[in-house]
């Protein structure tokens, strides 16, 4: 069984019919992609010099834009194109606001649209470290910035000009990574956490949620034996196409390609359909005494 859930709409304008609507908030919610391969995101012709990777940053993967401040980070260029780069992401944070309306309208009112981020470099042959190694299988969790549950739900553009399908592995569903990672796992030491939130070094308290989520996350990544040996699937999204994910469920690793326009968007545990399938619940009852 693929965990692709195939949609063939061609426009974000009109909302899914009332059966897709239902397939979709299932899917998601049980760990699925949702792939829009005729789902496009097109940039303006006058818009393509932005495609060059020489924007970034030097030792940034990604520029990020925040529509609330409104602002970018991670780029280095000229105002006026960087102005023309704020205007496309603006673009796509629309953009995505309308699909997940439109396709998850369930969610509607408990939707926090976060950031928005535009990966214009080659993934492939990228040197990092190993806990900042996307092409490594891992759920998403990050130190810095706790979520306690919230789910992360993605959406992404791969707006490639030549055609460069964007490569992911999708590994095994969430509660089969919880049951083989979680045993291995420690308590945090006590007062650690507490500290880490009064020194600044995370935006808000990790919970005991956060501990296990992102020493999950570090353990897939650190374990080369699991990384392949792991059931997983080869995925290639094509250039041209859109597809949506919760980040924080569906362990996933990016091989190959460049051009890839991402928004993030954070929805409580209150807010899903089915929360039992959430991260948290899961991971709650696995560490729960018996
Ligand atoms: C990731 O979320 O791990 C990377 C996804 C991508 O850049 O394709
Ligand atoms: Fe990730």
């Amino acid at each position: 069984m693929s965990v692709i859930e195939l949609f063939d709409t061609t426009n974000w304008h009109n909302p899914l019919n009332a059966d897709d609507q239902q397939r979709a908030v299932k899917a998601i919610e049980n760990g699925k992609v949702l792939y829009f391969p005729n789902l496009s995101f097109y940039l303006d012709e006058a818009e393509t010099f932005l495609l060059d990777p020489q924007i970034l940053m030097k030792g940034a993967k990604n520029i990020s834009y925040d529509y609330r401040q409104p602002q970018l980070k991670g780029a280095v260029c000229q105002a006026d194109a960087a102005h023309s780069l704020q205007e496309l992401m603006h673009r796509f944070f629309n953009f995505s606001q309308q699909l997940v309306d439109h396709v998850l309208p369930y969610y509607h009112s408990n939707t926090c649209f976060a950031r928005t981020s535009f990966r214009p470099a080659e993934i492939e042959g990228r040197v990092t470290s190993y806990k900042k190694d996307d092409t490594r299988l891992h759920v998403d969790a990050f130190p810095a910035t706790p979520n306690q549950g919230t789910r992360i739900l993605r959406v992404f553009s791969n707006v490639s000009p030549v055609g460069k399908p964007r490569i992911w592995r999708v590994g095994e569903p969430f509660e089969a990574v919880a049951k083989r990672f979680l045993p291995q796992i420690k308590k945090p030491f006590p007062g650690a956490r507490w500290a880490l939130h009064k020194l600044g070094l995370t935006k808000s308290y990790r919970t005991l949620y956060d501990h296990y989520m992102l020493q999950i996350h570090d353990k897939m990544k650190a374990d080369l034996t699991y990384q392949k040996t792991a059931n997983q699937e080869k995925i290639e999204f094509a250039a041209e196409s859109t597809w949506m994910v919760m980040t924080d469920h569906v362990s996933h690793a990016a091989m190959s390609g460049q051009h890839l326009l991402e928004q993030t968007i954070h929805l409580p545990i209150s807010g899903m359909k089915y929360p039992e399938l959430s991260p948290f619940r899961i991971v709650e009852r696995l560490t729960s005494p018996q």
